[in-house]
């Protein structure tokens, strides 16, 4: 695909060709995020940065990731703090806010509500997701760090076998997590969720159609059994029509040391796109996990900064300008220590 101006909403965009190229991209951007470099090839332009949902991670790295470029940010956090609780419409939110940016990126609780956004802006839109549809830059930076965590383990995507846990049903990550995985050969996934909780039907079809082998657990301890990487979900209690159906769920698919030693394989990965949920009825992924090696959860984090840069960078054309507008940091840097 070209990325100069495109907005990214999906994981139905892309070819694994335009994927390897933004995970080429996100290895370039390691020094600058790493801040052994500055660069501020993106000096002057503006991101547009605009939650209608809760985020930590998204909004903040989407935001890191265009600093870090060089860039200023501008943001809007919540319904109450923008026009659409005074009965503003999204497509005049977009026009008006496409004057003031270069690239917007936005968070919606509604399944398509950041496409239809898109078509009425006059610059790239880049989704932190829709509601339960989908989170395309969390399936990129989910893929990128399996590739890595991989590679440190002498291995590639290809053969790989992938547990999804928890909440299919609702959990966008894993949505947009299934389809891209359809880029790649020879992938299993194994699919341990309560049955209302499962990977919707189209995306299943989807990744048997593209010759995922796809296997179906209710319990966890049977299906984290011989698999590279688990990756687990929170239950998604802000889409439940009524919350104490989610607590139905909750604390259902724990994983904590002792059934790591005991169910995984020494090397199993360990993914959850975060947040986790800790408190006591949930507490998804242990804290006795914290010291294991394996917990990617952080790196996972941490990707999302490299993959976001390579994303603004190519959506902007300045890929091979990022070098020639930089320089050495002057300040003193605690990573490197
Ligand atoms: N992974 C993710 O989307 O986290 P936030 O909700 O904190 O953005």
């Amino acid at each position: 695909m070209n990325f100069t101006g495109a907005h990214i909403v999906s994981i139905d965009q892309f070819e694994r060709p335009d994927v390897e190229a933004i995970f080429a991209v996100a290895d370039r951007m390691q020094p600058y995020a790493l801040r052994k470099r500055v660069t501020r090839v993106l000096e002057g332009a503006i991101l547009g940065n605009m939650f209608f949902e809760a985020s930590t991670r998204t909004r903040i790295s989407f935001g890191s990731a265009f600093n870090l470029l060089g860039g200023e940010v501008r943001e809007t956090a919540g319904f109450d703090n923008s026009a659409l609780v005074k009965g503003e419409s999204l497509q005049d939110t977009a026009r008006v806010l496409s004057g003031f940016s270069d690239v917007i990126c936005m968070r919606h609780p509604v399944a398509g509500s950041v496409a239809d956004f898109a078509l009425a802006s006059r610059v790239p839109v880049v989704s932190g997701g829709d509601g339960a549809n989908e989170h395309p830059t969390q399936a990129l930076l989910d893929l990128y760090t399996i590739r890595k965590e991989m590679a440190d383990r002498g291995r590639s995507i290809t053969g790989l076998k992938i547990a999804m846990i928890g909440d299919l049903r609702h959990g966008r990550t894993v949505h947009s997590l299934g389809k891209l995985l359809c880029l790649y050969t020879d992938v299993e996934v194994v699919l341990i969720s309560p049955e209302k909780l499962s990977l919707p039907e189209g995306i299943v079809e989807l990744m048997r159609n593209s010759s995922i082998k796809v296997t179906h657990y209710d319990d966890l301890l049977e299906g984290i059994v011989d698999v590279d990487i688990v990756y687990s979900t929170r239950i998604q209690e802000e889409r439940f029509p009524n919350k104490r159906e989610a607590d139905l769920y909750r604390g259902k698919f724990r994983l904590n040391q002792a059934i790591y030693t005991e169910f995984c394989q020494p090397n199993t990965v360990i993914m959850h796109p975060m947040p986790r949920d800790s408190r006591s009825d949930a507490n998804e992924l242990d804290c006795d996990l914290d010291n294991n090696p394996n917990l990617a959860i952080f790196r996972q984090a941490d990707n999302g900064v490299l993959v976001r840069m390579a994303l603004f960078a190519m959506v902007l054309d300045v890929v091979d300008s990022v070098d020639a507008h930089s320089h050495d940091v002057r300040w003193f840097n605690a990573r490197q220590n």
